[in-house]
């Protein structure tokens, strides 16, 4: 009986891989220490820069809104092809490294077995986990991409978008708006350039030179941080007034007038989603799994069709 089940779920299995569909424990055979050897790189990364983690959340972010989570921001420019990496709003897209050294150690455990989608896919939940957020099973089969274009990031939904925009970017990756509300949650982590948040601190329309929404204290800090010609590129905020922790400040500040871009700001123009934003700013478990449901969504979307060795490079 034991056998007849072992050999229906192989079966099974062998069915979803087909389909490329994900499960939780894709490698338990073939790659049982695949999740402790990314966790172990994440921790240790993050022990040495406590920017690491913000930085793989975004990092998986772009790769699944662009072409699916085929690791297709993680590919470097080559030739003649400039890759997705070094597209326009990759200002803050660095710690490219730290999914280099996991999977270093992946491969060293399984050669050629495990995509670079889902290292980034993992890292990105340990991410969380490690600044105090929820942790989850993050269900896996991933497939690595052979397409990274810089062309690709106008894809990406900007910090300038209203509220239509925005909905349109998420339900066109099959995202709801309650989605987009517990996803923007990702904010409560990192850090923002100048640029990002410009046009609601400097000319903001024809008859106000500041966002009227923003609280006027804030905006001043921001006007502090980012003059009008600024020219220190290193220049910005923290995402929120806790940015190494995952928690629900970025809703309580958004409530506040304190969301740093157009497109937080965008979700209190709605009922349904500023009910939502109210209710994550109340309760830290709400949030929690809001997010946990929609990452899986978001990390569901699956582009490529095979394994890279080195995650920067396609063969
Ligand atoms: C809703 C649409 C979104 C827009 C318009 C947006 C835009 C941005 C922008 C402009 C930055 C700052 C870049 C810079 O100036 O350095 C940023 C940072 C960040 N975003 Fe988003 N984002 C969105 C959704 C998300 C999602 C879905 C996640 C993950 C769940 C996420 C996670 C992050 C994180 C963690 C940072 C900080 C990165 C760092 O410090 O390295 N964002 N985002
Ligand atoms: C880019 O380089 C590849 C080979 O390296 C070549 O096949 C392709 O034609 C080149 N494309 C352009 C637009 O130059
Ligand atoms: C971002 O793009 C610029 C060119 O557009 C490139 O010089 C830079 O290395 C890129 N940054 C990262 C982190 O890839
Ligand atoms: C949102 O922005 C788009 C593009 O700029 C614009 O066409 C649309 O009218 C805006 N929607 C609202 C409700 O302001």
């Amino acid at each position: 009986m034991a056998a007849l089940i072992a050999s229906f779920l192989l079966a099974f299995s062998l069915l979803l891989v087909g389909v490329n569909a994900l499960m939780v424990d894709y490698y338990a055979e073939t790659c049982p220490g695949v999740e402790e050897a990314v966790e172990e790189a994440v921790k240790k990364a993050t022990a040495n820069d406590n920017t690491v983690p913000a930085a793989l959340l975004r990092m998986h972010f772009h790769d699944c809104f662009i072409r699916g989570c085929d690791g297709s921001v993680l590919v470097d420019s080559q030739g003649n092809n400039t890759a997705e990496k070094d597209g326009p709003p990759n200002i803050s897209l660095h710690a490219f490294y730290v999914i280099d050294n996991a999977k270093k150690a992946v491969e060293e455990l399984c050669p050629g077995v495990v995509s670079c989608a889902d290292i980034l896919a993992l890292a990105a939940r340990d991410a969380v986990a490690i600044s105090g957020g929820p942790i989850w099973e993050v269900p896996t089969g991933r497939k690595d991409g052979k397409i990274s274009r810089a062309s690709d990031t106008s894809q990406l939904p900007a910090p300038t978008f209203n509220f239509s925009q925005l909905k349109q970017s998420f339900s066109q990756r099959g995202l709801s708006t309650g989605n987009l509300v517990a996803l923007s949650g990702g904010h409560t982590l990192g850090f923002a350039h100048c640029s990002s948040f410009q046009n609601r601190i400097h000319n903001f329309d024809a008859t106000d030179d500041v966002d009227p929404s923003m609280n006027p204290a804030f905006a001043d800090s921001l006007r502090k941080a980012c003059p009008a010609h600024n020219k220190v590129r290193s220049a910005g905020s923290a995402m929120d007034s806790t940015n190494t922790v995952f928690d629900n400040t970025y809703y309580k500040l958004l409530l506040q007038g304190k969301g740093l871009f157009s497109s937080d700001e965008a979700l209190l123009t709605h009922r349904k989603t500023m009910e939502l934003v109210a209710r994550f700013a109340d309760s830290q478990k709400a949030f929690e799994r809001a997010f946990v449901k929609a990452m899986i969504r978001m990390s569901s979307l699956t582009g490529g069709d095979g394994v890279r060795l080195d995650c920067r490079v396609v063969t």
